[in-house]
Protein backbone atom coordinates (compact mmCIF):
# COMPACT_ATOMS: atom_id res chain seq x y z
CA UNK A 1 0.00 0.00 0.00
CA UNK A 2 1.72 3.42 -1.00
CA UNK A 3 1.07 7.01 -0.48
CA UNK A 4 -1.24 8.64 2.33
CA UNK A 5 -4.28 9.29 0.06
CA UNK A 6 -4.68 6.31 -1.51
CA UNK A 7 -8.52 5.31 -0.76
CA UNK A 8 -8.57 1.66 1.43
CA UNK A 9 -11.27 -0.62 0.71
CA UNK A 10 -12.56 -2.83 3.45
CA UNK A 11 -14.48 -6.48 4.06
CA UNK A 12 -15.65 -7.20 7.36
CA UNK A 13 -16.56 -10.89 8.04
CA UNK A 14 -18.98 -11.22 10.83
CA UNK A 15 -21.91 -8.74 11.54
CA UNK A 16 -22.32 -8.97 15.58
CA UNK A 17 -21.56 -6.66 18.19
CA UNK A 18 -17.91 -5.83 17.77
CA UNK A 19 -18.50 -5.58 13.82
CA UNK A 20 -21.47 -3.13 14.67
CA UNK A 21 -19.82 -0.71 17.09
CA UNK A 22 -15.94 -1.43 16.58
CA UNK A 23 -15.22 -2.49 12.91
CA UNK A 24 -17.94 -1.07 10.96
CA UNK A 25 -18.07 2.09 13.16
CA UNK A 26 -14.53 2.71 13.03
CA UNK A 27 -13.98 2.02 9.26
CA UNK A 28 -16.95 4.69 8.92
CA UNK A 29 -15.52 7.36 10.77
CA UNK A 30 -12.12 7.28 8.19
CA UNK A 31 -11.95 9.46 5.61
CA UNK A 32 -10.92 7.72 2.20
CA UNK A 33 -11.87 4.40 3.51
CA UNK A 34 -14.57 2.36 2.21
CA UNK A 35 -16.41 -0.73 3.44
CA UNK A 36 -17.47 -2.50 0.33
CA UNK A 37 -18.05 -5.77 1.67
CA UNK A 38 -19.85 -7.29 4.80
CA UNK A 39 -20.30 -11.24 5.02
CA UNK A 40 -22.45 -13.12 7.76
CA UNK A 41 -23.78 -16.47 7.59
CA UNK A 42 -27.09 -14.66 9.01
CA UNK A 43 -28.20 -13.05 6.09
CA UNK A 44 -30.52 -10.60 8.24
CA UNK A 45 -27.76 -9.58 10.42
CA UNK A 46 -25.68 -8.85 7.23
CA UNK A 47 -28.19 -7.19 6.03
CA UNK A 48 -29.24 -5.02 8.68
CA UNK A 49 -25.67 -3.82 9.79
CA UNK A 50 -25.39 -3.10 5.71
CA UNK A 51 -28.07 -0.84 5.75
CA UNK A 52 -26.83 0.89 8.74
CA UNK A 53 -23.59 1.29 7.17
CA UNK A 54 -24.12 1.54 3.56
CA UNK A 55 -22.51 -1.42 2.85
CA UNK A 56 -23.09 -2.00 -1.07
CA UNK A 57 -22.79 -6.12 -0.94
CA UNK A 58 -23.58 -8.52 1.81
CA UNK A 59 -22.74 -12.62 1.34
CA UNK A 60 -23.62 -14.99 3.33
CA UNK A 61 -20.53 -17.38 2.49
CA UNK A 62 -17.71 -15.25 3.82
CA UNK A 63 -15.20 -16.79 1.05
CA UNK A 64 -16.49 -15.15 -1.44
CA UNK A 65 -15.92 -12.00 0.63
CA UNK A 66 -12.09 -12.85 0.91
CA UNK A 67 -12.24 -13.91 -2.92
CA UNK A 68 -13.14 -10.37 -3.70
CA UNK A 69 -10.06 -8.71 -5.74
CA UNK A 70 -10.66 -5.32 -4.85
CA UNK A 71 -10.25 -5.26 -1.09
CA UNK A 72 -7.12 -4.49 0.10
CA UNK A 73 -7.94 -5.51 3.82
CA UNK A 74 -10.60 -7.59 6.07
CA UNK A 75 -11.83 -7.54 9.75
CA UNK A 76 -12.42 -10.44 11.27
CA UNK A 77 -15.08 -10.03 13.68
CA UNK A 78 -16.64 -13.80 14.54
CA UNK A 79 -16.68 -16.39 17.23
CA UNK A 80 -13.53 -17.50 18.10
CA UNK A 81 -12.77 -21.16 16.25
CA UNK A 82 -13.08 -19.51 13.04
CA UNK A 83 -10.12 -16.79 13.26
CA UNK A 84 -7.76 -18.97 12.08
CA UNK A 85 -9.21 -20.66 9.11
CA UNK A 86 -10.40 -17.14 7.68
CA UNK A 87 -6.70 -15.51 8.53
CA UNK A 88 -5.33 -17.87 6.64
CA UNK A 89 -7.43 -17.97 3.72
CA UNK A 90 -7.58 -13.94 3.96
CA UNK A 91 -3.30 -13.59 3.72
CA UNK A 92 -3.69 -16.05 0.71
CA UNK A 93 -6.10 -13.84 -0.96
CA UNK A 94 -3.78 -11.15 -0.19
CA UNK A 95 -5.79 -8.70 2.37
CA UNK A 96 -4.07 -7.32 5.25
CA UNK A 97 -6.02 -8.31 8.17
CA UNK A 98 -7.71 -6.68 11.90
CA UNK A 99 -8.28 -10.13 13.86
CA UNK A 100 -10.39 -10.29 16.81
CA UNK A 101 -9.30 -11.57 20.25
CA UNK A 102 -8.73 -14.04 20.87
CA UNK A 103 -6.48 -14.57 18.02
CA UNK A 104 -7.06 -18.45 17.91
CA UNK A 105 -7.83 -21.61 20.26
CA UNK A 106 -4.41 -22.62 20.12
CA UNK A 107 -0.81 -21.96 19.87
CA UNK A 108 -0.21 -24.01 16.61
CA UNK A 109 -3.63 -22.33 14.83
CA UNK A 110 -2.10 -18.41 15.43
CA UNK A 111 1.46 -19.48 14.71
CA UNK A 112 -0.09 -20.78 11.34
CA UNK A 113 -1.85 -17.42 10.89
CA UNK A 114 1.40 -15.59 11.79
CA UNK A 115 3.08 -17.60 9.25
CA UNK A 116 0.39 -17.08 6.42
CA UNK A 117 0.47 -13.33 6.98
CA UNK A 118 4.10 -13.12 6.43
CA UNK A 119 4.25 -15.60 3.65
CA UNK A 120 1.84 -13.61 1.84
CA UNK A 121 3.73 -10.30 3.10
CA UNK A 122 0.58 -9.00 4.94
CA UNK A 123 -0.22 -6.95 7.97
CA UNK A 124 -2.40 -9.13 10.65
CA UNK A 125 -3.53 -7.11 13.47
CA UNK A 126 -4.96 -8.18 16.83
CA UNK A 127 -7.78 -6.66 18.43
CA UNK A 128 -5.95 -6.10 21.85
CA UNK A 129 -8.25 -2.94 22.35
CA UNK A 130 -6.86 -2.41 25.83
CA UNK A 131 -3.43 -0.84 24.67
CA UNK A 132 -5.34 2.08 22.75
CA UNK A 133 -6.77 2.83 26.13
CA UNK A 134 -5.59 6.67 26.70
CA UNK A 135 -4.86 5.95 30.14
CA UNK A 136 -3.10 2.61 29.69
CA UNK A 137 -0.91 4.49 26.90
CA UNK A 138 -0.36 7.21 29.93
CA UNK A 139 0.36 4.78 32.18
CA UNK A 140 2.90 2.54 30.30
CA UNK A 141 4.48 6.26 29.44
CA UNK A 142 4.88 6.81 33.08
CA UNK A 143 6.05 3.03 33.81
CA UNK A 144 8.92 3.59 30.98
CA UNK A 145 9.62 7.21 32.03
CA UNK A 146 10.72 5.86 35.13
CA UNK A 147 8.09 7.83 37.67
CA UNK A 148 7.49 4.62 39.54
CA UNK A 149 10.98 3.32 39.70
CA UNK A 150 11.64 -0.38 39.07
CA UNK A 151 8.12 -2.35 38.55
CA UNK A 152 7.66 -4.96 41.41
CA UNK A 153 3.82 -5.59 41.24
CA UNK A 154 1.07 -5.70 38.95
CA UNK A 155 -1.96 -6.54 39.44
CA UNK A 156 -5.33 -6.48 36.96
CA UNK A 157 -9.12 -7.47 37.43
CA UNK A 158 -11.81 -7.52 34.26
CA UNK A 159 -14.68 -8.80 35.03
CA UNK A 160 -18.32 -8.15 33.92
CA UNK A 161 -21.58 -10.50 34.33
CA UNK A 162 -20.98 -11.85 30.92
CA UNK A 163 -21.74 -11.67 27.24
CA UNK A 164 -25.25 -12.77 27.31
CA UNK A 165 -26.55 -12.76 24.13
CA UNK A 166 -29.50 -10.54 25.46
CA UNK A 167 -27.23 -8.13 26.44
CA UNK A 168 -24.11 -8.28 24.23
CA UNK A 169 -23.47 -10.77 21.62
CA UNK A 170 -25.54 -11.26 19.25
CA UNK A 171 -25.24 -15.40 19.34
CA UNK A 172 -24.43 -17.27 22.42
CA UNK A 173 -20.97 -19.15 21.07
CA UNK A 174 -19.38 -17.79 23.76
CA UNK A 175 -20.51 -20.16 26.11
CA UNK A 176 -19.65 -23.15 23.80
CA UNK A 177 -16.30 -24.54 24.62
CA UNK A 178 -15.64 -25.96 20.72
CA UNK A 179 -16.73 -22.37 19.36
CA UNK A 180 -15.40 -20.25 22.32
CA UNK A 181 -12.26 -21.96 23.20
CA UNK A 182 -12.29 -21.18 26.83
CA UNK A 183 -14.42 -19.08 29.25
CA UNK A 184 -13.78 -16.00 30.79
CA UNK A 185 -9.67 -16.15 30.75
CA UNK A 186 -9.79 -16.50 26.85
CA UNK A 187 -12.30 -13.94 26.68
CA UNK A 188 -11.18 -10.89 29.23
CA UNK A 189 -8.11 -12.85 30.22
CA UNK A 190 -5.91 -12.05 26.55
CA UNK A 191 -6.67 -8.22 27.44
CA UNK A 192 -5.40 -8.27 31.12
CA UNK A 193 -2.33 -10.70 29.92
CA UNK A 194 -1.71 -8.24 27.09
CA UNK A 195 -2.04 -5.11 29.24
CA UNK A 196 0.39 -6.95 32.11
CA UNK A 197 3.24 -7.88 29.14
CA UNK A 198 2.77 -4.56 27.43
CA UNK A 199 3.93 -2.92 31.11
CA UNK A 200 6.35 -5.40 32.52
CA UNK A 201 7.69 -7.38 29.71
CA UNK A 202 7.98 -11.01 29.61
CA UNK A 203 6.08 -13.58 31.70
CA UNK A 204 8.06 -16.53 32.86
CA UNK A 205 5.67 -18.52 34.77
CA UNK A 206 2.15 -18.75 36.01
CA UNK A 207 -0.21 -20.65 38.11
CA UNK A 208 -4.16 -20.56 37.44
CA UNK A 209 -7.19 -21.18 39.21
CA UNK A 210 -10.79 -21.41 36.87
CA UNK A 211 -13.88 -21.99 38.53
CA UNK A 212 -17.77 -21.25 38.37
CA UNK A 213 -18.81 -19.38 41.18
CA UNK A 214 -21.76 -17.62 39.33
CA UNK A 215 -22.69 -19.40 36.42
CA UNK A 216 -23.95 -22.78 35.26
CA UNK A 217 -22.33 -22.82 32.13
CA UNK A 218 -19.55 -25.39 30.58
CA UNK A 219 -16.97 -22.89 30.56
CA UNK A 220 -15.23 -20.94 33.51
CA UNK A 221 -17.26 -17.83 34.34
CA UNK A 222 -13.66 -16.87 36.40
CA UNK A 223 -10.21 -16.84 36.39
CA UNK A 224 -7.58 -16.53 38.72
CA UNK A 225 -4.26 -16.73 37.52
CA UNK A 226 -0.12 -15.42 39.22
CA UNK A 227 2.43 -14.35 37.29
CA UNK A 228 6.35 -14.27 37.66
CA UNK A 229 8.04 -11.60 34.94
CA UNK A 230 11.48 -11.93 33.55
CA UNK A 231 12.82 -9.17 35.36
CA UNK A 232 11.87 -10.36 38.78
CA UNK A 233 8.39 -8.73 39.02
CA UNK A 234 5.42 -10.56 40.23
CA UNK A 235 1.69 -10.06 38.81
CA UNK A 236 -1.65 -11.63 39.52
CA UNK A 237 -4.87 -11.35 38.01
CA UNK A 238 -8.77 -11.84 38.18
CA UNK A 239 -11.12 -11.67 35.30
CA UNK A 240 -14.39 -12.91 35.47
CA UNK A 241 -17.93 -13.02 34.41
CA UNK A 242 -19.61 -13.38 37.21
CA UNK A 243 -19.62 -9.92 39.06
CA UNK A 244 -21.79 -7.19 38.20
CA UNK A 245 -19.97 -4.27 38.78
CA UNK A 246 -16.76 -3.63 40.35
CA UNK A 247 -13.09 -2.61 39.75
CA UNK A 248 -11.91 -3.00 36.49
CA UNK A 249 -7.92 -1.82 35.99
CA UNK A 250 -4.94 -2.39 36.65
CA UNK A 251 -2.17 -1.41 39.66
CA UNK A 252 1.52 -1.45 39.04
CA UNK A 253 3.49 -1.07 42.24
CA UNK A 254 7.26 -0.11 41.23
CA UNK A 255 10.08 0.97 43.70
CA UNK A 256 10.06 4.79 44.02
CA UNK A 257 5.90 5.02 43.59
CA UNK A 258 2.16 3.48 42.38
CA UNK A 259 0.48 3.74 39.44
CA UNK A 260 -3.38 3.30 39.32
CA UNK A 261 -5.52 2.47 36.38
CA UNK A 262 -8.89 2.41 37.67
CA UNK A 263 -11.36 2.45 34.52
CA UNK A 264 -13.81 4.20 36.16
CA UNK A 265 -11.79 7.06 37.86
CA UNK A 266 -8.59 9.63 37.05
CA UNK A 267 -5.34 8.00 36.36
CA UNK A 268 -3.86 8.16 39.84
CA UNK A 269 -0.25 8.37 40.29
CA UNK A 270 1.74 7.93 43.79
CA UNK A 271 5.15 8.76 44.54
CA UNK A 272 7.25 7.76 47.69
CA UNK A 273 8.58 11.15 47.49
CA UNK A 274 5.87 12.34 49.63
CA UNK A 275 3.30 13.48 47.22
CA UNK A 276 0.10 12.21 47.07
CA UNK A 277 -1.12 12.77 43.75
CA UNK A 278 -5.07 12.45 43.00
CA UNK A 279 -8.40 13.41 41.93
CA UNK A 280 -8.79 15.68 45.00
CA UNK A 281 -6.24 18.26 43.22
CA UNK A 282 -8.31 17.59 40.03
CA UNK A 283 -6.69 15.02 36.97
CA UNK A 284 -2.87 15.08 37.07
CA UNK A 285 -3.04 13.88 33.43
CA UNK A 286 -4.91 15.02 30.57
CA UNK A 287 -6.64 11.36 30.12
CA UNK A 288 -9.78 10.98 29.32
CA UNK A 289 -11.88 7.84 31.39
CA UNK A 290 -12.30 5.45 28.90
CA UNK A 291 -10.67 7.30 25.47
CA UNK A 292 -9.09 5.31 23.22
CA UNK A 293 -10.09 1.72 22.82
CA UNK A 294 -12.04 0.58 19.66
CA UNK A 295 -11.71 4.31 18.19
CA UNK A 296 -8.41 4.46 18.65
CA UNK A 297 -7.69 0.91 17.46
CA UNK A 298 -9.41 0.85 14.07
CA UNK A 299 -7.73 4.39 13.58
CA UNK A 300 -4.19 2.76 13.98
CA UNK A 301 -5.00 0.11 11.59
CA UNK A 302 -5.99 2.27 8.75
CA UNK A 303 -2.55 4.03 9.47
CA UNK A 304 -0.67 1.46 9.35
CA UNK A 305 -2.40 0.48 5.89
CA UNK A 306 -1.62 3.59 4.75
CA UNK A 307 1.68 4.40 6.11
CA UNK A 308 2.67 0.65 5.56
CA UNK A 309 4.37 0.38 9.07
CA UNK A 310 3.69 -2.85 11.42
CA UNK A 311 1.04 -2.79 13.87
CA UNK A 312 1.35 -2.36 17.67
CA UNK A 313 -0.58 -5.44 18.56
CA UNK A 314 0.38 -7.68 15.75
CA UNK A 315 0.44 -11.44 15.38
CA UNK A 316 3.37 -12.09 17.72
CA UNK A 317 1.36 -9.97 20.53
CA UNK A 318 -1.52 -12.22 19.63
CA UNK A 319 0.44 -15.59 20.27
CA UNK A 320 2.50 -14.36 23.38
CA UNK A 321 -0.98 -13.83 25.15
CA UNK A 322 -2.79 -16.64 24.09
CA UNK A 323 0.75 -18.45 25.49
CA UNK A 324 0.01 -16.88 28.81
CA UNK A 325 -3.49 -18.33 28.78
CA UNK A 326 -3.45 -21.61 27.34
CA UNK A 327 -0.74 -21.77 30.23
CA UNK A 328 -3.37 -20.50 33.19
CA UNK A 329 -5.62 -23.45 31.96
CA UNK A 330 -2.93 -26.00 32.00
CA UNK A 331 -1.71 -24.89 35.52
CA UNK A 332 -5.56 -24.83 36.58
CA UNK A 333 -5.99 -28.35 35.23
CA UNK A 334 -2.70 -29.81 36.71
CA UNK A 335 -2.37 -28.13 39.87
CA UNK A 336 1.49 -26.88 38.88
CA UNK A 337 3.10 -23.66 37.90
CA UNK A 338 3.87 -23.49 34.67
CA UNK A 339 6.70 -22.35 32.86
CA UNK A 340 6.65 -20.62 29.71
N1 LIG B 1 -11.68 -6.40 21.28
C1 LIG B 1 -12.73 -6.38 22.05
O1 LIG B 1 -12.84 -5.54 22.92
C2 LIG B 1 -13.84 -7.39 21.81
C3 LIG B 1 -15.09 -7.20 22.39
C4 LIG B 1 -16.10 -8.12 22.11
C5 LIG B 1 -15.87 -9.21 21.28
N2 LIG B 1 -14.62 -9.39 20.74
C6 LIG B 1 -14.34 -10.54 19.87
O2 LIG B 1 -15.07 -10.37 18.64
C7 LIG B 1 -15.42 -11.63 18.10
C8 LIG B 1 -16.92 -11.63 17.81
O3 LIG B 1 -17.64 -11.38 19.02
P1 LIG B 1 -19.05 -10.67 19.04
O4 LIG B 1 -19.24 -10.21 20.42
O5 LIG B 1 -19.18 -9.70 17.93
O6 LIG B 1 -20.01 -11.93 18.78
P2 LIG B 1 -21.47 -11.90 18.11
O7 LIG B 1 -22.13 -13.20 18.47
O8 LIG B 1 -22.19 -10.64 18.45
O9 LIG B 1 -21.15 -11.85 16.54
C9 LIG B 1 -20.58 -12.91 15.84
C10 LIG B 1 -21.12 -12.87 14.43
O10 LIG B 1 -20.40 -13.83 13.63
C11 LIG B 1 -21.32 -14.43 12.75
N3 LIG B 1 -20.81 -15.69 12.23
C12 LIG B 1 -20.75 -16.89 12.87
N4 LIG B 1 -20.23 -17.81 12.04
C13 LIG B 1 -19.95 -17.18 10.86
C14 LIG B 1 -19.43 -17.62 9.61
N5 LIG B 1 -19.05 -18.90 9.39
N6 LIG B 1 -19.30 -16.72 8.61
C15 LIG B 1 -19.67 -15.42 8.81
N7 LIG B 1 -20.20 -14.96 9.96
C16 LIG B 1 -20.34 -15.84 10.98
C17 LIG B 1 -22.57 -14.60 13.63
O11 LIG B 1 -23.73 -14.84 12.84
C18 LIG B 1 -22.59 -13.27 14.36
O12 LIG B 1 -23.33 -12.30 13.67
C19 LIG B 1 -14.95 -12.66 19.14
O13 LIG B 1 -13.72 -13.19 18.76
C20 LIG B 1 -14.82 -11.87 20.42
O14 LIG B 1 -13.88 -12.42 21.33
C21 LIG B 1 -13.63 -8.49 20.99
Amino acid sequence: MTGEQRRITVGVIGAGAIAEHCHLAGYAREKEVEIAALADIDPQRGAALAEKFAVPATYTDWRELVARPDLDAVSICTPNYLHAEMAIAAAEAGKHILCEKPMALTLAEAVSMKEAADRAGVKLMVGLTHRFLTFNQKGKELIEGGAIGRPLIIRSRFAHDGPYSSKYARTDWFFHQEQAGGGALLDMGVHAIDLMRWFLGDITSVTGTIGNVKKQIPLEDTALATFTFQSGALGYMEVGWSSLTGVLGVEVYGTEGTLVIDYTTPLKLYTEKGERLTGSKGWIYPVGIGGGGWEAEMAHFVECLRKDQPPRTGAAEGIEGLRVALAIYESAATGRRVEL
